[in-house]
């Protein structure tokens, strides 16, 4: 399948630009900046893009493309680091700003160009960078500037080079899309051959190919990741093969546990082991407060009771099939080499089940080419309902980093209860679909109030709710007051517990979007 390959130098939208390209129809795959590149790499691949970097090209040890990069003959479109690196590496300068262009800005075209084909004279970029070119290397061009004369877009015609300061990965960048769609199909030619309908019947190829006859175990989390892969697979195999697995850790929220079984068995599962862990779980939290401790205590509890009951199921050779998504082997460093960054690799705990299976060759990961979006997308397609499809992403942990402090059943059922009436609030409100992640969280402090005429103390429920792509950064959702003030009392009216709800207005950085 035509391809444009995406050489990550570090930036933390090279997953966005992965995922817009995409959206233009023409598959994406993403490699280490210095990653070795040779015919074998560029078999599909119609162009290839450089992305931003959190490094200045001038820096000892700035990483540098493989010298094929720019011999190959490829169409090569350079964003902000990518077009000063290039810069640099054509004999060009690139110097400090002496202010950070930040925010949005107008370009202005000085020239016209296939990039641009479709604008008018300017448009309204979107810039994040510190370094600016200072002298464009023989042989390329400026086409575009931005306010005070800064170079915003260059070009090297005989070598079928662009480069852009800007970032038109980025949503507020106007036309962003237009221009990543006139790079790849119009400059580089790419077929827009990626559809989910394709992918679908590829995966399931595969995982036929792949597991033939033999038994396959998937351990389900209730998320839309392992439910999408749960679907995919009943859909490719043979169903009296497949084992699916969900442990209630107590830490579930309202009715989840009796949802996840509804839907498994919706898509025909025949085999579905419900395991009941709540009192193994709650038991090995008792006393313990410390939230690492906690999040440690949880992940072993998993450990436990996951090779437990794979040993009761007897099937010791079957394949694991899991839910894992391209960015989940980006951000490991599995899937692209070890310069990838490492920002979430504390939530992924290292089963010893998994790794076990990994080493004997018996892991498939169906999904491992797909964006959380396009996970949707695909279960929408493999008819999984809204409700599943569209739910908010839950921590591993689940309440056990939401209940703050020592986590009891008794505190577990008040934050669930809680916990319900936000999400109804949102959703009879319109707001749910345009909330990335939303939850309350139960703080480890009472405080006063009064109920009739006496004095009484209740729990303090905080609510969150996040605006995010990815969850790597985090704006605060902005609610208008009259939903606040809706949503906090139908919460203190419903959950006779709870006697005050105050709301989280912080963004990430410098917060996380969990409490603990
Ligand atoms: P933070 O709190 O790090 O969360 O800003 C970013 C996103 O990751 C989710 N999260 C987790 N997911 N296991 C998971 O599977 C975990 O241990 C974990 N901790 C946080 C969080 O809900 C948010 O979507």
């Amino acid at each position: 399948m035509d391809t444009i390959l995406i050489l990550d130098f570090g930036s933390q939208y090279t997953q966005l630009l992965g995922r817009r390209i995409r959206e233009t129809g023409v598959y994406t795959e993403i490699l280490p900046g210095d990653a070795p590149v040779d015919a074998g790499t560029l078999r599909d691949v119609k162009g290839i893009v450089l992305s931003g970097s959190p490094w200045s090209v001038y820096e000892d040890g700035a990483p540098a493309p493989d010298a094929t990069v720019y011999t190959c003959g490829l169409p090569v479109l350079g964003v902000c680091y990518g077009i000063q690196r290039m810069t640099q590496d054509f004999g060009g300068s690139v110097r400090t700003l002496r202010e950070r262009e930040y925010g949005r800005k107008v370009v202005e075209l000085i020239a016209r160009d296939p990039l641009f084909e479709g604008f008018g004279s300017s448009f309204t970029s979107w810039m994040s960078h510190g370094d600016s070119i200072e002298r464009p290397a023989e042989g390329f061009e400026v086409i575009g500037l931005s306010d005070g004369g800064i170079p915003a877009a260059l070009r090297n015609r005989e070598k079928r080079f662009w480069g852009v300061q800007f970032h038109p990965e980025v949503t507020h960048c106007e036309r962003g899309i237009d221009i990543l769609r006139n790079f790849a199909i119009g400059i580089c030619r790419a077929r827009p051959e990626w559809t989910m309908a394709r992918y679908v019947d590829e995966a399931k190829a595969r995982m036929r190919e792949r597991v033939g006859a033999s038994p396959v175990l998937m351990l389900i989390s209730g998320g839309v990741d392992s439910t999408v892969a749960a679907a995919l697979t009943l859909s490719a195999l043979p169903r009296e093969n497949v084992n699916l697995m969900y442990v209630d850790t107590g830490l579930m929220r309202k009715d989840e546990t009796v949802e996840v079984m509804r839907t498994l068995h919706s898509l025909g599962a025949e085999h579905v082991r419900r395991v009941d862990a709540e009192a193994e779980f709650l038991a090995s939290l008792a006393g313990v407060s410390e939230p690492e401790e906690k999040r440690r205590i949880i992940g072993d509890a998993f450990i436990r009771v996951q090779q437990r009951e794979v040993e009761r199921l007897g099937i010791p050779d079957a394949f694991l099939v899991q839910g894992t998504l391209y960015t989940d082997l980006v951000e490991s460093g599995k899937g692209v080499g070890k310069k990838a960054h490492v920002i979430k690799s504390h939530h992924n705990v290292r089963s010893p089940l998994i790794e076990e299976k990994r080493a004997k060759g018996l892991v498939v990961e169906p999904l491992d080419r797909l964006y959380k979006d396009e996970v949707r997308v695909l279960g929408r397609l493999l008819g999984l309902p809204e409700s599943v499809v569209a739910r908010h992403p839950f921590p591993g942990p689940g309440l056990g980093v939401r209940v703050l402090g020592e986590v009891t059943r008794e505190k577990c059922d008040i934050l669930r209860d809680a916990d319900a009436v936000y999400i109804s609030e949102l959703r009879s409100r319109g707001l749910y679909d345009l909330i990335w992640q939303a939850f309350c969280v139960l703080l480890p402090v009472r405080s006063v109030g009064v109920a009739g005429d006496v004095r009484k103390y209740g729990w303090v429920a905080a609510l969150r709710a996040v605006a995010s792509s990815d969850g790597m950064t985090a704006d605060v959702y902005p609610f208008e007051t009259r939903d606040l003030l809706g949503i906090s009392a139908a919460i203190t009216n419903r959950v006779p517990a709870i006697g005050r709800v105050v709301y989280d207005i912080s963004s990430k950085p410098p917060a996380t979007i969990e409490w603990e």
